[in-house]
């Protein structure tokens, strides 16, 4: 007899939003406009699907069949790209934007398979069941009988290519690939009760996720590493205020960048705000001020993580 996950130990960090303190969080994203908005309409629709209603038939009476297309997509979103790119910034954050928008209260449900399921056999599928049968008892509480919901649910799986890895893979157990159907079996079950609730999940891997599961993404919105543009913006509304001025700019967006012959990748997201704006300022601190020549020695010392190359392994 095996013995049902804890509540507590499914879902880390359970956040409610409306959240001010995420909306701030949202706001900073950089460069992730269309994703969010892509996002955002997505869980409205799940949550209100009348409001699809509302807008057909005002500009397009007689549309019922395309609706229902649209309508009935599955539940899931992923969130696929390169490494500190803002999957999970976003997947956090974006629920704040849906409450605004729709005026209800959302709940997200992180599930971390990171460090979990790696342990018992059966461990794995247990969660993700005992993590949909949770999810679909909130989400049913929500559920009206008509029109919007009174609030919705998210369940994030984050590092999905723990859990979600392709059932074609030789070297996959048994057990991984139960998994993948536990997973699958839950995505149906919210589709099918016409839930207001949603998947999103995240890999740095779209490539080994499995196949069913892909084939049930209403969206696979992509996250790339920041343009020259991108990392101008993020250069020059931080440091252009400590008096560093446009020359200086030029050099710490190319030291940045891709390098010929040395690197074909350039700084992540979070190589710039995590690594590369700490350093400048703790170079400085405490006897000095910033100073442009020295921020873009700063910069070369730096080596961009590198990408987490899609197909290869681990
Ligand atoms: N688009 C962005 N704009 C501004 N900051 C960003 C952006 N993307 C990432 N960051 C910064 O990098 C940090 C890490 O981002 P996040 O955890 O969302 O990356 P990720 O895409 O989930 O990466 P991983 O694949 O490694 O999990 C964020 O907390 C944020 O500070
Ligand atoms: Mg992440």
């Amino acid at each position: 007899m095996t013995t049902q996950p804890a509540l507590d130990d499914l879902f880390e960090r359970r956040i409610t939003y409306p959240d001010i303190e995420t909306q701030a969080r949202l706001a900073r994203l950089i460069g992730l406009d269309e994703q969010k908005s892509r996002l955002t309409k997505i869980l409205a629709l799940l949550v209100n699907p009348a409001g699809l209603e509302d807008w057909a038939r005002h500009h397009h009476p007689g549309a019922q069949a395309l609706l229902d297309t649209v309508l009935r997509r599955p539940p899931l979103v992923i969130l696929a790209g390169d490494v500190g790119s803002g999957k999970t910034e976003l997947a956090e954050t974006i629920g704040d934007a849906v409450a605004r928008q729709e005026r209800i209260d959302i709940t997200l449900l992180p599930l971390s398979l990171s460090t979990r399921g790696q342990g018992r056999v059966g461990e794995m599928t247990q969660l993700l069941s005992a993590a949909f049968d949770y999810t679909i008892a909130e989400a049913n509480r929500l559920k009206s009988v008509s029109g919007k919901a009174r609030g919705a649910v998210i369940l994030l799986v984050d590092e999905a290519d723990a859990l979600a890895q392709s059932r074609e893979a030789t070297q996959m157990h048994h057990e991984d690939r139960a998994g993948v159907n536990a997973f699958i079996r839950g995505i149906d079950r919210i589709a099918n009760g016409k839930l207001p609730a949603a998947v999103i999940m995240c890999t740095n891997r779209l490539s080994s996720l499995d196949p069913a599961v892909r084939r049930r993404a209403a969206e696979v919105l992509s996250f790339a590493r920041p343009s020259d543009d991108q990392r101008r913006f993020i250069l020059t509304s931080r440091l252009e205020s400590m008096g560093i001025g446009r020359v200086h700019i030029d050099q710490l967006v190319a030291a940045t960048g891709a390098e010929r012959g040395k690197r074909d990748y350039g700084f992540t997201f979070s190589d710039m705000t995590q690594r590369l704006l700490p350093s400048i300022v703790l170079d400085a601190y405490p006897s000095r001020a910033v100073e442009g020549a020295r921020a873009v020695e700063v910069a070369r010392t730096i080596a961009p993580t590198p990408p987490f190359r899609d197909g290869a392994p681990a």
